[in-house]
């Protein structure tokens, strides 16, 4: 667990689910509305603490009704508001969001009339007490002594900086953090066409960050100090239910994974994983429910009657032995109740489809696929272990 401290926005966000996105001059009905907190340095820091991390906000916060529902928000999120800057002048900022139910992806109209994190007030803060901190690349007028700050008083402590969009000045600022994280808005917007190209120009000037660059469905890009260029694939889901907020998640997952000590390629896997398990779902609540915590351990689509298909799991300490049943899934640990070996040990699982039996290959023992009971052999009348397993909307399989 680390103390993490996150440097940027706060946002009462009216979530509308819609059946498909308007054109202008056209009328719709939402199917759904939610009003939720978000900004994305809060929702990075909403996952952080749901990973088990000790996370603070340093953001403005308007004196309206509206911030009294967002500091009740962060306090159910787990998100310290000791370094809130309150501020009479202005509103809480807002986000006016629909989401479309055909393929979960999100438009954004953002409206600000809230001052921004003042550099005084940062500099009040003990930096030193954390142990990563966390910037949006926002407010680049202040960000830069906020910055130079934590070069100054931090000794070992990593710094990221997220680039979400065009700034002027951000480039400057790159040099003081020691991971990097672009989205491809940020990239499309210089001209790159990929993170490839991105990070290969900043690479040139920045040698001593960590790069990434998130490129939504197409995957991410990074490069370690004095590394390649490497690409990782974003999973395939579907459906999609929503995205807002999976560039956050992306970012939380990706420092959780750095704070355990995992290389970058490690933690840009387990990053792209954690925002893929977030677009299966709405909102970010109980993300580890689905998450790095309980990885599916198969689908639907990979089974069949006529053969089984052994998986292991970081969760379980013996693999599974998984079947096509019926209009279900069986699952049993992969051990002969005869000499506690793997049914798989000599050869396959062989499958009598008609008996609907599975047979050992170490010395033939013969196990009813319904409910695992041996019904011939050296174990007679023993049964195999079963596994408790979910199967959810869209097939994953996962251990309860
Ligand atoms: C999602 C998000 C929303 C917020 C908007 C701000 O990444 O942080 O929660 O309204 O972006 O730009």
């Amino acid at each position: 667990m680390a103390k993490i401290l996150g440097t940027g926005n706060t946002v009462l966000d009216t979530i509308l689910t819609v059946p498909h996105h308007t054109k202008e001059n056209q009328e719709l009905r939402a199917i759904n509305k939610k009003i939720s907190t978000g900004g994305n340095t809060n929702n990075t820091l909403y996952v952080l603490s749901q990973l088990g991390h000790e996370t603070s906000i340093c953001t403005t916060l308007a004196t309206d009704n509206e911030a009294k529902l967002l500091i009740m928000d962060l306090k159910k999120r787990q998100i310290s508001t000791t370094h809130v800057q309150k501020i009479i002048q202005g509103q809480t900022p807002s986000s006016f969001i629909t989401l479309n139910q055909e393929n979960g992806h999100r438009t954004i109209i953002h409206y600000r009339d809230l001052p921004e994190v003042s550099f005084e007030h940062f500099a009040k803060i003990t930096v030193e007490a954390f142990d990563w901190l966390h910037f949006e690349g926002r407010n680049i007028e202040n960000l830069a002594g906020m910055l130079n700050i934590a070069k100054t008083f931090l000794t070992k402590q990593p710094i990221s900086l997220e680039i979400e969009k065009s700034r002027e000045g951000i480039e400057a600022l790159f040099n003081q953090a020691n991971l990097l994280i672009f989205s491809h808005h940020y990239a499309t917007e210089q001209g790159f066409s990929d993170g490839e190209m991105l990070l290969k120009h900043i690479q040139a000037s920045v040698p001593n960050a960590k790069l990434v660059c998130t490129w939504g469905e197409q995957g991410a890009w990074f490069a370690d100090i004095n590394q390649p260029i490497q690409y990782i694939k974003a999973e395939v889901i579907h459906p999609v239910i929503d995205t807002l907020g999976a560039g956050d998640t992306f970012n939380a997952a990706l420092i959780h994974h750095l704070i355990q000590g995992d290389s970058l390629k490690e933690s840009v896997k387990n990053a792209n994983y954690f925002a893929a398990q977030k677009c299966k779902q709405f909102g970010l609540d109980n993300l580890l429910q689905k998450s790095i915590t309980n990885k599916a351990i198969a689908n639907i689509k990979q089974l069949s009657t006529a053969k089984t298909l052994v998986v292991n799991s970081k969760n379980h300490n013996q693999s599974i032995v998984l079947i096509k049943h019926q209009d279900g899934v069986k699952a049993y640990e992969n051990n002969c109740p005869h000499q506690n070996v793997p049914l798989d040990e000599a050869y396959k699982i062989d499958i009598n489809p008609f008996e609907k039996t599975m047979k050992c290959s170490v010395h033939d023992a013969y196990f009813q696929i319904e409910d695992g009971t041996c019904i011939e052999g050296p174990c007679w009348n023993e049964s195999l272990t079963t596994v408790d397993i979910t199967i959810d909307d869209i097939g994953d399989i996962y251990l309860k």
